[in-house]
């Protein structure tokens, strides 16, 4: 079984074994960030869900500590989310604080059979590392909806109470608590809103300053979507951007706009990070990195499911409107060690610049000038006839992963392909920032402008990296090489 324990990404957390999804109660407490997950502790394949556990001081270095919450009679546990309880609201703290996690509880209706789904907490007086579930479980249900889960609770400054965005079918719901016990349904948004190409799942809820604060702030509401049966994308992340007073969530786009957080295949229930301190203020974000298409039957023998790596979230304004960028988190760059650095070289058209870059983790900092050719690009080469491929298309103005021969791929016919997300790169230049950690590839282009993020199940570590342009020549302005140790 060491097999695939050879194939773990470096620095893309995993569980230490079997099934794992979503990111859950995202909190950040005395130093730590808690990531919690769904795992099924006891398969490689999703069942009855509990709140795997870790820690870590810097994103990266994670400590797998043991199972948080386990299924009792109220169903299993299903996502949501943590917060601090700084003054106590809850009562079960003796007026200290603690953690306390929100999250559905899934069980079944005796007659149908039909799924039950209400909102259940728990709280820590430990830092997370024991849990007691409230005796008044479940705190929120409503039967007349199938699927009711993965609520998001925060502190509304303004409003001075909890918030609790929840979903519901095809729209998400606002509640509002004093306590984090007793919640009042305030409003819902969605119906209509953005894709409906599958469920709504996930949903979180934040406010962040456009351009840094000279543009005002906005509020993001984020929600994965399951995805159509028939659209090859399959699930996937949008997100909306507008405003929130507390009681309902006002979109400033048209009801059409539909925003994707990436335009990659692998990233989906991704959440963020509650209590950040104000001096590090960051917005920090973590995903599921798989598609629901295939979550069930990527290549596994140990441990089943990986998380992005995390990312730092801002917004910023464009013409459209404030749009999100994402960037990998500063911490990242700590694990840097140079493999090369290479300045103004023409990429003639047919000809490849090839450098040595074997490891498991790799990071590529390039800026190209594509001039006139029509597609220029980076392949990452783990074997003879191996490879992934990140590409631009100067033709259609488009980035591409081509993962058709990246290994293994035929666990699933949807799973080979090349898929491509409209760029404009600014000034003609094309900024490319790549991740490739063995079984995963993340593409930020434009400083994080567009992000694709893609699964990739090669057969070993990466071994060269190769520049090309074809049909034209192109100029490869810098290209920074970084094994991430
Ligand atoms: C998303 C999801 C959530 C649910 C959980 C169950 O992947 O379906 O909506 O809470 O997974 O594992």
């Amino acid at each position: 079984s060491s097999g695939q324990d050879d194939q773990r990404p470096r620095l893309h957390f995993t569980p230490p074994g079997n099934w794992m999804n979503d990111p859950n109660g995202l909190v950040f407490c005395e130093g730590e960030y808690h990531l919690f997950y769904q795992h099924h502790p006891f398969d490689l394949q999703w069942g009855p869900m509990h709140w795997g556990h870790a820690v870590s001081r810097d994103l990266i270095h994670w400590e797998h500590l043991p199972i948080a919450l386990a299924p009792d009679e109220h169903g299993t546990i299903f996502s949501g989310c943590a917060v601090v309880d700084e003054n106590d609201t809850s009562g079960f703290f003796g007026g200290g604080k603690g953690l306390v996690a929100v999250f559905t509880q899934h069980a079944e209706r005796p007659q149908t059979r039909e799924p039950l789904q209400r909102q259940s907490i728990a709280y820590s007086k430990d830092n997370g590392r024991t849990w007691t579930k409230y005796a008044g479980n479940p705190v929120l249900g409503d039967e007349s909806v199938l699927d009711f889960r993965d609520p998001k609770a925060i502190w509304h400054e303004a409003a001075a109470k909890w918030v609790m965005v929840v979903s519901a079918g095809d729209r998400v719901r606002f509640y509002t608590s004093p306590d984090l016990k007793e919640w009042t349904f305030a409003s819902d948004f969605g119906a209509g809103e953005g894709s409906h190409a599958g469920v709504w799942e996930c949903p979180d809820l934040f406010e962040l300053p456009v351009d840094g604060g000279a543009a005002g702030r906005k509020w993001v509401l984020m929600v994965s979507v399951g995805g159509d049966p028939d659209d090859p994308a399959g699930s996937g992340t949008q997100y909306f951007v507008g405003s929130f007073d507390g009681t309902a969530f006002v979109n400033d786009h048209p009801s059409d706009t539909v925003l994707w957080m990436d335009r990659g295949r692998d990233n989906y229930a991704g959440a963020t990070w509650s209590n950040i301190p104000r001096e590090d203020g960051r917005r920090l974000f973590i995903g599921w990195m798989v598609n629901l298409k295939y979550a069930g039957v990527t290549p596994a023998t140990v441990w089943r499911g990986a998380m992005t790596l995390p990312r730092e979230l801002t917004l910023a304004d464009t013409a459209e409107g404030p749009r999100i960028v994402q960037q990998p988190v500063a911490e990242v760059e700590r694990l840097r060690e140079e493999i090369g650095r290479w300045s103004d070289t023409v990429l003639r058209s047919g000809a490849e610049w090839t450098g040595d870059a074997s490891g498991n983790a790799l990071e590529a900092v390039a800026e190209f000038e594509p001039d006139t050719a029509a597609e220029v690009g980076i392949r990452f080469g783990t074997a003879p006839g191996e490879e992934t491929i990140v590409g631009y298309d100067a033709r259609r103005g488009e980035l591409f992963i081509d993962r058709t021969c990246s290994g293994r791929t035929d666990f699933h016919e949807l799973f080979p392909c090349r898929h491509a997300a409209p760029l404009d790169p600014a000034e003609r230049r094309l900024r490319l920032w790549i991740f490739v950690d063995r079984s995963s590839v993340e593409v930020f282009a434009g400083d994080g402008r567009l992000v694709m993020t893609d699964l990739i199940f090669p057969s070993g570590p990466n071994r060269s990296v190769a520049l090309y342009s074809l049909g034209g020549d192109a100029k490869l302005s810098s290209l920074t090489l970084y094994r991430l140790a």
